[in-house]
């Protein structure tokens, strides 16, 4: 089946000012003596991690590290057991950690995720999600953090691909069968 691109979900306009409220109500929450490690979930959450801790107070301490992991699975589903391809840079014990990802489906990446991080003793760990598909979730996962709800349907751009492609899209839109 070939797919193509469908209708936009969200504009360019609404993920920016969404992203600036998100970033707000982070450093509300977390003070300018706390500093702050971001930690991106490579590769969908560079693009919308980056346009977040430029929204950021020039006087907080950010910090910002990346990790690329990928879920064992059937090829659609995820199975939840994630293999680390690369590594944080840093260490992130002490630290207070706010985890970056595009979107949580079924979670289980995230929960998996979740539970590497937390046995490397951060200070504290947050979850920050741009999307969520929260009628696909089939473990709990505490996102603390989230910038829009959608229904469950593919979509790509802003970092969201579909077999590679798309990611490069200012907008996010709806794949459809052609
Ligand atoms: P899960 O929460 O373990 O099921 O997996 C989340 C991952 O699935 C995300 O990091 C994305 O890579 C991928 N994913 C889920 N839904 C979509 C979508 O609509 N577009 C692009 N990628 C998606």
């Amino acid at each position: 089946m070939a797919y193509k691109l469908g209708d936009v979900i969200l504009s360019r306009e609404t993920i920016a000012r969404r992203v600036k409220e998100m970033a707000e109500q982070i450093a509300k929450d977390n003070g300018t003596e706390n500093n702050l490690t971001f930690v991106g979930i490579l590769t969908g959450a560079a693009f919308f991690l980056t346009d977040l801790v430029r929204e950021m107070p020039e006087n907080m301490d950010v910090k910002v590290d990346f990790m690329s992991v990928a879920s064992y699975g059937d090829g659609t589903e995820s199975s939840g057991v994630v293999r680390i391809f690369h590594d944080l840079k840093s260490s992130i014990e002490g630290k207070n950690v706010i985890v970056v990802e595009d979107i949580v489906d079924s979670g289980l990446t995230l929960s998996h995720l979740l539970g590497l991080l937390q046995n490397r003793n951060p200070a504290s760990l947050k979850v920050c999600v741009l999307l969520d598909k929260y009628e696909r979730r089939k473990t709990e996962v505490k996102v603390d953090y989230c910038g829009f709800r959608i229904p469950d349907k593919f979509v790509v751009g802003y970092g969201l691909d579909y077999a590679g492609k798309w990611r490069h899209l200012k907008d996010i839109k709806y794949v459809v069968e052609e």
